[in-house]
């Protein structure tokens, strides 16, 4: 079913770099259960793209997909429809992609913050820095991405505020500028005091539903808040005169270099201070930025259109079993029906039904600018990393793929369909769903992945695509690092000795497959010659 014709949000004659300025493109990163989901339903609530809060979630909970994914995701209850969704926002027009957690986490989670310009980590009060958490900050940080925090479910007992900024600033290393702080927590959460403006914003539990009107109280000294908090501001203006003593202001130029964070305190399920994350995201937070390509840096705001591929979803249209490459749009405006070149194939393409994410519904679009996310229909001639443009040679770099953490050998039931088997196992790597690795020493192919899902849709894919049954086995493999000499003696030396831990991947690159963190260390060390990059650039 072809999506219906609706008018995006820019406007036809919306001058180019107005357009492009009003764009923000970022992604949630946080642990499971942090309130991502949450977060997000409040976002779009904001935004006017969703009527009722509670669409995102009951998706969620209830896993009534609009359409109807592939049998896995649905028996598994895994959603991934909301994958980019656009609002409008005071102004600006906000590209929120979506980062796959739970089971469905995968290089995908982590390609997605390649395609963002800045992020948003959400962190469970009461629960601070966890395991996934750092894995995204990693990701963001290989482009010092800008990040705002927002430390959630203050409505609960949580941990000491200053120890979560502590833990933040220790554990992930970034600095932390407190903008708004919080005045209690769990039963006795009042609020929380804004320290640019001077002003409390009063907490009231339960507007789940709606858009809120918080009521606010300007200035510190203000005797109302005397008033309705008398056991409180003691405590909050030693807190203040503190924290304006000792912690770090706001510092713009720092957030935008990766090596602060403003933090914001809330509760995103009573909607509390979702909307100063929105101020911070439109007011601080990059429009666009300049991407490095191999040739030269492209700016948003140049004219012609250029764009990459950062993820490639499978059968959204069962029925014609269609693929839709997610592509970012990193300068320029792009039209429908426009004619593109696919740099790495060497050919245009006219894109006739290029997709458009409003909210959770897939919609034609007419228009699209730098900031932007298109869906093109693809039957495999795209691939993660393909970069496109007007013509330009130009072949976009920082879309890497990250080393699997997660290891499965590939045994056929029927070995005749070995031939199935590579092919599929080629493109489904090429689409990003699973890595191939090629041991130098023979034997069965080995996948890799860093999440356990991923296996599983390469076993149902192979199945229903290729024809192909494939049993997963445990393989005894830690981590691979994809390796590199400058010196073709040393590779020499270093794949004769170690032969039986080196492989191929899909794009011919030599990995080593280490057995374990001590034997990785152990290599490393004995090899000084040796890069050992746990990425690796597409193309
Ligand atoms: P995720 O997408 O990051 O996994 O988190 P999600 O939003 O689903 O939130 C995880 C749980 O935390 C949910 O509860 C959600 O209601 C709760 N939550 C989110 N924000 C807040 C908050 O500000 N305060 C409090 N107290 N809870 C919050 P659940 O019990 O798992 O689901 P549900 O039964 O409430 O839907």
């Amino acid at each position: 079913m072809e999506p219906e014709v609706r008018e995006t949000l820019a406007s036809p004659s919306g001058d180019l770099a107005t357009e492009i300025g009003r764009r923000r493109t970022f992604a949630i990163i946080s642990h499971p259960d942090a309130g991502k989901t949450t977060l997000t339903e409040k976002l779009l609530l904001f935004g006017g793209a969703i009527r009722l809060a509670g669409t995102v979630k009951a998706r969620k909970s209830s896993r009534h997909a609009t359409s109807d994914w592939m049998a896995i995701e649905k028996s598994r209850g895994i959603s991934v429809a909301s994958s980019v969704m656009q609002f409008e926002y005071d102004g600006h027009v906000i590209n929120l992609l979506d980062t796959p957690g739970h089971q469905d986490f995968s290089e995908d989670t982590y390609r997605v913050l390649t395609a963002v310009d800045s992020a948003l980590m959400v962190i469970d009060g009461g629960n601070g820095v966890e395991a996934q958490t750092i894995k995204l900050l990693e990701v963001c940080r290989l482009r010092d991405t800008p990040i705002i925090t927002f430390m959630n479910k203050f409505d609960r007992e949580s941990r000491d505020p200053t120890e979560l900024m502590d833990e933040v600033e220790s554990v992930l290393q970034i600095a932390c500028a407190p903008v708004t702080w919080p005045i209690g927590m769990g039963k006795r959460f009042r609020g929380v005091y804004h320290l640019l403006r001077d002003e409390v914003l009063v907490f009231t539990a339960g507007e789940e539903t709606r858009t809120q009107d918080l009521e606010r109280i300007r200035g510190l000294d203000n005797p109302e808040l005397d008033r309705r908090f008398p056991d409180e501001m003691p405590e909050l203006r030693e807190q203040v005169e503190l924290l304006r003593a000792a912690a770090n202001p706001f510092d713009l130029d720092a957030f935008l270099a990766g090596k602060q964070t403003p933090v914001f305190f809330g509760s995103a399920i009573n909607n509390f201070g979702v909307q100063e994350l929105l101020a911070a995201l439109i007011h601080w937070a990059p429009g666009p930025r300049p991407r490095p390509a191999h040739e030269r840096v492209v700016d948003a705001a140049e004219p012609h259109f250029t764009g990459f591929v950062f993820k490639i979803q499978a059968n959204m249209d069962p029925q014609h079993r269609d693929r839709v490459a997610f592509l970012r749009i990193c300068s320029g405006r792009f039209q429908r029906g426009m004619r593109i070149r696919h740099l790495r194939l060497g050919r245009d393409i006219q894109v006739h039904n290029p997709i458009t994410f409003l909210a959770q519904e897939r919609e034609v679009v007419e228009e699209a600018y730098a900031g932007d996310i298109i869906g093109l229909h693809n039957h495999g001639s795209i691939q993660i990393g393909d970069s496109f443009s007007l013509g330009e040679n130009l072949q976009f770099t920082g879309i890497p793929y990250f080393a699997p953490e997660l290891f499965r050998r590939v045994r056929l039931r029927n070995p005749l369909r070995a031939k199935q088997l590579q092919k599929g196992l080629q493109q489904l790597a090429e689409e990003g769903a699973t890595q191939v690795f090629r041991p130098l020493s023979g034997g069965d192919l080995v996948l890799g992945a860093v999440g356990t899902l991923q296996f599983d849709v390469v076993a149902e894919r192979l199945r229903t695509e290729y024809g192909v049954e494939a049993v997963f086995e445990p393989a005894p493999i830690h981590t691979a690092r994809w390796v590199h000499s400058a010196d073709p003696k040393t590779l020499g030396e270093f794949t004769a000795k170690l032969e039986a831990h080196l492989a191929w991947d899909a794009g011919e690159r030599l990995a080593f497959l280490a057995p374990s963190r001590v034997n990785l260390e152990l290599t490393m060390e004995r090899w000084p010659g040796i890069r050992f990059m746990a990425t690796r650039e597409h193309a």
